[in-house]
């Protein structure tokens, strides 16, 4: 039995197991709030029904102990889920220590260190539950969709994107990689399949520390044979509105729990994206080209102006909150109130701060920005800034993409790559594109970045051996994540994120 069940048990006797997170009382009687993994729900003990002792019991046990509670189940809108627990009795499994995390704000560092547990936490439990439909519904599109799930080796004898990155690992005293992306068998599979996909991790050694960027993520790498950029383009907008509509539809609760506005997430799911290619990207970005009457400089000077004004009102509100807090008149509830109220402030305002300090840089770089440029964290923001929906770029300088991506017959200095920027101010989160089927063009693309050609024969039979049209893409499913939720960081898009600096816990 477990809580999310409660709703087929009305009024009925049930008995559920799980964690008390939090607690109160007032006169003979304890509200506990449970949580089992399956959901939260109050349980209320009163005197009268388990007596003087068990009633005490339940006033202190600590946060986290581990419980079992029989009792009945009521319906009750007022009250998280819907359904309290009437508890006639309970028994403890184990109690537990003192608990780190509170419910006071914690620092995020701190949160990170405790990440085996802080994952207990609503919000944490929240965003893993999003997570986890964001997987089924990639693998149902993909299993309705005629696509076969193959999978990709992770330790590699050559790169995919670039040799800036690798993680080198020794593979029976021969040097060995980390995989990048298991694109290249992906292209091998397609040959075998028609369309594949593969659901990895990937490793990158990324050596700045940014809120998009892991060392370890998970990448869904689909590969079309007969695919060209423009049903690849196709594809990946199906694909990540059907992702989104099945989210939307189940994960009501775990919206509410994170106060996701899903407003941007609804537009996305029905709206056609908007497609730019690089070259109206680059005038957008220089605020040559206006989006309904905006244009991204100025937005961004007024963007800069907003940001300002409230970290004034902010600052204003810490400083009545922590007056209150000090309050000797004021009840040690509400100065308690008042001190987490100004704590969570404080935080806010290093992001405000942060904004300030980031957006004037933006503008800069956004004035400068030449032609042959690729698109940085900032660029993206700026360009999504001005849209409702996700924006497929396309069309790329070819020297700025990896050396598999095909050559434009019509327009050499082009190649036809994809980004999809998602909105919000969050940028990339696929990047794809059709491959290169010319083997001497391939073959020079090798040379020129620097890659062992030993390693490529297998990837070069690909075209001798009835090379055709292909295509494919990578979705980030971490980057995904963070923008459905609304992150400030992609670290807690994953259980146990691996980063620059940090691989414990
Ligand atoms: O754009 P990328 O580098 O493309 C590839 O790897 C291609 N081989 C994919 C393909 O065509 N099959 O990476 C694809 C996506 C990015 O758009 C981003 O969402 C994510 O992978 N990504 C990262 N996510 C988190 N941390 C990192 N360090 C990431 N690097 C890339
Ligand atoms: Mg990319």
């Amino acid at each position: 039995m477990q809580i999310q069940d409660f709703s087929k048990h009305i009024d009925q006797t049930v008995t559920i197991k799980g964690w008390l997170t939090n607690r109160r009382s007032s006169k003979g009687l304890v509200f506990l709030v449970l949580r089992d993994g399956s959901g939260f729900a109050q349980c209320i003990i009163d005197e009268k029904v388990v007596g003087e002792e068990k009633l005490k019991i339940a006033d202190t046990l600590p946060q986290e102990s581990s419980i079992e509670l029989i009792g009945k189940v009521v319906k009750d809108e007022r009250q998280i889920g819907g359904y309290e627990l009437q508890v006639s009795d309970f028994n403890i499994i184990t109690k537990a220590e003192e608990y780190p995390i509170t419910n006071k704000e914690h620092g995020v560092d701190f949160l990170m260190d405790n990440r085996h547990l802080w994952l207990r936490s609503k919000r944490q439990w929240a965003i893993m539950r999003i997570r986890n439909r964001i997987i089924f519904a990639i693998h149902q599109f993909f299993q309705e969709n005629g696509f076969v799930e193959m999978d990709a080796p992770i330790i590699t004898g050559n790169a995919c994107e670039g040799t800036s990155t690798l993680f080198e690992t020794d593979f029976y005293e021969k040097p060995a990689y980390l995989s990048q992306s298991g694109q290249l068998y992906g292209e091998a599979m397609a040959m075998a399949m028609g369309k594949i996909y593969t659901f990895g991790p990937t490793f990158r050694a990324e050596k700045s520390k940014t809120r998009r960027h892991l060392s370890e993520f998970w990448m869904i790498e689909p590969e079309m044979a007969f695919y060209d950029l423009a049903q690849n383009m196709d594809l990946i907008e199906q694909f990540l509105k059907s992702v989104l509509k099945r989210v939307l539809a189940d994960c009501k609760t775990e919206f509410e729990i994170l106060e996701r506005d899903t407003k941007m997430l609804e537009n996305a799911a029905n709206i056609p994206f908007t497609k730019l290619t690089y070259t109206e990207a680059v005038a957008v970005i220089k605020g040559e080209k206006e989006i309904n009457g905006k244009n991204a400089i100025t937005t961004l000077e007024e963007d800069l102006k907003a940001v300002q004004e409230k970290i004034v009102a902010v600052q204003k509100e810490i400083e009545e909150r922590e007056a209150k807090a000090n309050d000797p008149n004021l009840k040690k509830g509400e100065k308690n109130f008042n001190r987490n109220k100004a704590d969570q402030l404080k935080n806010d305002i290093k992001d405000l701060e942060e904004q300030a300090r980031n957006i004037p840089q933006w503008l800069l770089s956004a004035k400068n920005f030449e032609f042959g440029n690729d698109l940085g964290g900032s660029d993206e923001t700026v360009i999504t800034r001005l849209f409702d929906t996700p924006v497929m770029v396309y069309n790329w300088p070819h020297e700025v993409k990896a050396f598999y991506m095909k050559r434009d017959e019509q327009d050499p200095r082009l190649a036809k790559g994809v980004d999809v920027l998602a909105p919000e101010g969050y940028g990339e989160i696929v990047g794809g594109g059709e491959r290169e089927t010319n083997k001497e063009w391939l073959v020079e693309k090798i040379k020129e970045h620097k890659l062992p050609m030993e390693a490529f024969e297998w990837y070069l039979d690909l075209r001798r051996f009835g090379s055709v049209p292909h295509s494919g893409f990578g979705l980030g499913l971490e980057r995904l994540i963070c923008w459905i939720c609304k992150l400030q960081h992609v670290r807690e898009s994953i259980p146990f994120p691996r980063m620059m600096g940090r691989f414990l816990p």
